[in-house]
């Protein structure tokens, strides 16, 4: 349950979740990453009440015994999926129990919190063998208070992981991804003074290039004074926190804005007279006018890419800046000024890097396909992990779109909880664009209509479509008209198609798999798309060749989604070229 509280300012509204603590890896914090012991419990026996393994007994007596022990001859490493470390766990579904012994010597007027990065699916979190509570969604972070509960010397951490796919979950049961299980992300001890700044706003004010709004929430309920210092702007902006602690900033500036051409990001460093947290902060603005999406006033065009959260050579999740650093670097050398990292919001490390290299970003929950649109507690759980996401990444100005979902079938539940759920994220956070990719589009011989009521919900169309690939050319590819009922920018959220590298062949053979299929289905693409007025971005999928339980063809894709311009060697398909080209054509002034 995300108790949260609203704050309205200067015409956008600001809601965040109470004890979120944003920036967690700016502050003092201890890793505990490293190696953890673990159980490997595909039956969930050691969740029950007999002898359950969270209590972490040891047999005394003649008479006792427990059939479970944590050693340290078994263990696996955190960050990472465990379906990448261990050969038997390459397609584990269920729990495993993992438990770490931290030594730590009390320090008086701090707080601790045990801060996870990101956990999939589900967890209950243990400290010293009582229940901290429980986290499902795996991709945002979370955090407990365990300030009374550590104690000095040896504490001992004790998580039960599972990532059993539930036709209630988000993502729900069948999903064209690995399903990594495991502690996926960093984890830290943090340690904070009594009142600490707990939360910040600090970006733009939405169609301004001179006034920085947003606020402060301390973690007590106390007048405090607060100061933000941007010091290559000279600023020293004073305030004071109400009795509920909680200062509104309104700071008139002229800082560079943020672009990808000109990524500048500044020193911003909020202090109160206990606690100060330093961030690197962008200012932008991002707009829709028309079928336009203006960055700083400009309209731009999106040179996109889709990303999963993987590295192809290790067959595992990215979890670190070196793991961000070569997927983005990858999206680079393509000419993307734009990622979306699918179907998730990706580790801290990707937005905070992209921000630094100039690339804007769409970030997503995992509302993905097939999910239970008429179960109530859908839109709160989808809600929260919005939260979850937006409260992580409010503060990075590379992040431009919040999207919703992808690919869900238009109906009354789904339509509705969509717009619920556009009104929600447009609540915690107005100064950026949402959309949601979708695939519903109408096709008419050489016309393809966009008339899903979605669209009503979003400040950006976007549009996964494999013509070519799913669905053949009713026309030349020149010759496609696409035609909106909404006079809003469109982004071409997915289109590509197989092909495994190094394999040549036809280029109209689709089972070929060939190079030159795949190369063909661009060209097609990139013809199409010059004769569409209202197109603002296109986004390839995929820029890497990624694991997928449900591409079983036992020679070209043994368990590989082959649509990557790059192969999972990291190397180029001939499809690349392509994209390359095109996008250099593309003048972003
Ligand atoms: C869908 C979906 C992707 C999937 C892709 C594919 O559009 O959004 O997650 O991987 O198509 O079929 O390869």
């Amino acid at each position: 349950m995300v108790i949260v509280f609203a704050l309205f300012f200067g015409g956008y509204f600001i809601a965040h979740p109470q004890d979120f603590m944003t920036n967690a890896g700016g502050r003092n914090f201890i890793s505990l990453n490293g190696k953890w012991q673990i159980i490997i419990d595909p039956y969930d026996a050691g969740a029950g009440d007999w002898k359950p393994v969270w209590r972490d007994q040891t047999a005394s007596g003649k008479t006792d015994f427990y059939e479970y022990k944590f050693i340290d001859a078994v263990t696996l490493t955190v960050p990472g999926d465990w379906n990448s470390q261990n050969r038997e766990l390459k397609y584990y579904e269920g729990t495993i129990w993992y438990k770490k012994t931290i030594r730590y010597q009390k320090k008086n007027k701090k707080k601790n919190f045990l801060y996870f990065s990101g956990v999939n699916y589900e967890c209950d979190v243990y400290l010293n063998n009582e229940k901290l509570g429980s986290h499902e969604g795996g991709f945002t972070p979370f955090q407990f208070d365990i300030t009374d509960k550590i104690k000095n010397g040896d504490n001992s951490i004790i998580l039960r992981v599972n990532n059993t796919r539930r036709v209630d979950g988000i993502p729900a049961m069948n999903f064209d991804w690995w399903n990594y299980g495991g502690i996926t992300r960093d984890v830290y001890l943090v340690e904070t003074p009594e009142s600490f700044i707990k939360d910040y706003f600090v970006q733009l004010a939405k169609n301004s290039k001179t006034e920085i709004k947003g606020w402060v929430a301390l973690s007590t309920p106390a007048v405090k004074k607060v100061s933000v210092l941007i010091p290559e702007l000279k600023i020293k902006y004073n305030t004071q926190t109400d009795g509920n602690g909680k200062a509104l900033l309104k700071i008139t500036a002229k800082p560079v804005l943020w672009s990808p051409r000109k990524p500048k990001l500044y020193t911003v460093i909020i202090k109160t007279e206990t606690d100060s947290v330093r961030e690197t902060i962008g200012f932008r603005n991002i707009s829709v006018r028309g079928t336009d999406i203006l960055l700083n006033g400009k309209s731009i065009f999106l040179k996109g890419i889709n990303i999963h959260e993987e590295i192809p050579q290790r067959s595992g999740r990215a979890w670190s800046e070196t793991d961000a650093l070569q997927l983005l670097n990858w999206a680079k050398d393509l000419g993307c000024n734009f990622v979306r990292t699918a179907h998730y919001p990706h580790n801290e490390y990707m937005v905070r890097l992209a921000e630094k290299m100039g690339i804007m970003i769409w970030e997503e929950i995992p509302l993905w396909q097939g999910i239970q649109f008429t179960n109530p507690e859908i839109l709160k759980k989808a809600n929260r992990f919005l939260d979850e996401m937006i409260a992580r990444d409010k503060n990075r100005c590379a992040v431009i779109l919040w999207s919703l979902s992808n690919e869900t079938t238009p109906s009354d539940s789904r339509n509705k909880t969509l717009a619920a759920m556009a009104a929600h994220a447009r609540s915690l956070d107005s100064t950026r664009l949402i959309t949601s990719a979708f695939n519903h589009v109408v096709y008419d011989k050489n016309t393809v209509t966009i008339e899903d009521p979605l669209s009503e919900a979003l400040d950006v169309l976007a549009v996964n479509e494999y013509l070519g690939w799913y669905s053949q050319w009713r026309a030349k590819p020149e010759a496609m008209q696409w035609k909106s009922l909404y006079a809003k920018p469109l982004i071409m959220s997915e289109f590509g198609g197989e092909a495994m590298y190094g394999i040549h062949g036809s280029a109209d053979t689709l089972s070929s798999w060939s190079e030159e299929s795949q190369e063909k289905i661009y060209r097609d693409q990139v013809n199409m798309f010059k004769q569409i007025p209202f197109l603002r971005g296109t986004c390839p999928w995929i820029l890497v060749d990624f694991r997928s339980p449900t591409r079983r063809h036992p020679v070209y894709q043994q368990g590989w989604n082959r649509k990557g311009l790059l192969g999972n060697n990291g190397l180029k398909k001939r499809a690349w070229y392509v994209m390359s080209e095109y996008y250099k054509e593309i003048d972003d002034k």
